[in-house]
């Protein structure tokens, strides 16, 4: 891209944690939401996608599941993102989890902000927690380190203020950009099958501008944007680069972590993914030759 066409974009951040130590909660505050009360077991299940407005800029945030099941769909959470929001509760400590989202954030080289949650809590000791971290190459900046780390309350709100100022921090520096005059490319984060409206992916937008009735080819399937709505399910026409969307249109289940580009030609659109199908039942097919070949001389 040409550096003229480059515009300012919004931070993606995404906020990974063990199990329970309050990311859906520190976003529901961040959002005057209640995701967490209508989600099964208290466990979130799936990536969400949010983005939210502060001082006139804009903040794109990632949910991921804390529970053990869900490696994958961390590792993915980590891969579209700018910076990782790592949550840790005060009153329980480094766990595995937290281990886990350290690993893929720095394997990503992905600035970490730690968010020190449950100061509410009388058990709450944050100094344990910076000192457990400090292993993990995450020595606080108040200990002459570079990783910020901030109190907060996500059940009463506290500190949410200056961790939404640190996080405008980091990427006022970073500097995100990207073109919006071009054909969009970017990310599935989750898709699902609904009854009425058929395959529903949510997507974010990399680069480009994504625009209904544009022809998209998204892992080994394609389409055409039939709908497109943000999460609060207004009606867009158009997505900017870091935008989350939830789109319709597409012919086949994208699976999450699945660049999706967009392509001006609709039978170039189906050439691609048919040859990506075909590549797909290819690999399969000898998958399976190798397996019988195995079994026959085992
Ligand atoms: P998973 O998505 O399942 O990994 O959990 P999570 O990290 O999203 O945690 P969640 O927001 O579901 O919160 C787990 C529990 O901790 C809930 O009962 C919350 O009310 C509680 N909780 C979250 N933040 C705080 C806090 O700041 N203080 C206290 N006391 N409780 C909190
Ligand atoms: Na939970
Ligand atoms: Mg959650």
């Amino acid at each position: 891209d040409d550096e003229k066409d480059l515009i300012k974009r919004a931070p993606i951040v995404t906020v990974m944690g063990h199990v329970d130590h309050g990311k859906t909660t520190l976003l529901d505050t961040i959002r005057h939401s209640r995701v967490v009360q209508g989600e099964a077991g208290g466990i979130t299940q799936h990536i969400g996608a949010y983005q939210v407005e502060r001082n006139g800029e804009k903040i794109t945030f990632i949910d991921t599941p804390g529970h053990a099941a869900f490696t994958e769909m961390r590792a993915r959470g980590a891969k579209v993102t700018d910076i990782t929001v790592l949550v840790v509760a005060a009153d329980d400590g480094v766990m595995p989890q937290t281990v886990e989202a350290i690993h893929h954030a720095q394997a990503a080289n992905v600035p970490i902000i730690v968010a020190v949650n449950k100061m509410d809590k009388p058990s709450a000791n944050p100094d344990h927690v910076m000192t457990e971290l400090s292993n993990y190459n995450l020595l606080p900046e108040q200990w002459g380190g570079k990783t910020p780390y901030v109190e907060v309350s996500a059940l009463k709100g506290k500190g949410i203020d200056t961790l939404l100022d640190v996080i405008q921090l980091v990427s006022e520096i970073e500097d995100y950009k990207a073109n919006p005059n071009r054909l969009a490319t970017g990310t599935v984060v989750e898709a699902r099958l609904d009854k009425g409206r058929g395959v529903v992916a949510t997507m974010i937008v990399a680069n480009g501008t994504l625009k209904v009735g544009d022809n998209i080819v998204c892992g080994n399937t394609y389409g055409k944007i039939r709908t497109m709505n943000d999460d609060t399910k207004k009606r867009l026409t158009e997505a900017i680069p870091s935008q989350p969307v939830e789109i319709t249109g597409l012919f086949d289940m994208p699976e999450a972590g699945d660049i999706f580009v967009s392509i001006v030609d609709e039978r170039q659109a189906r050439q691609i993914a048919e040859e990506r199908q075909a590549r797909q039942r290819e690999g399969e097919l000898q998958k399976q030759k190798k397996a019988s070949l195995n079994t026959m001389f085992a």
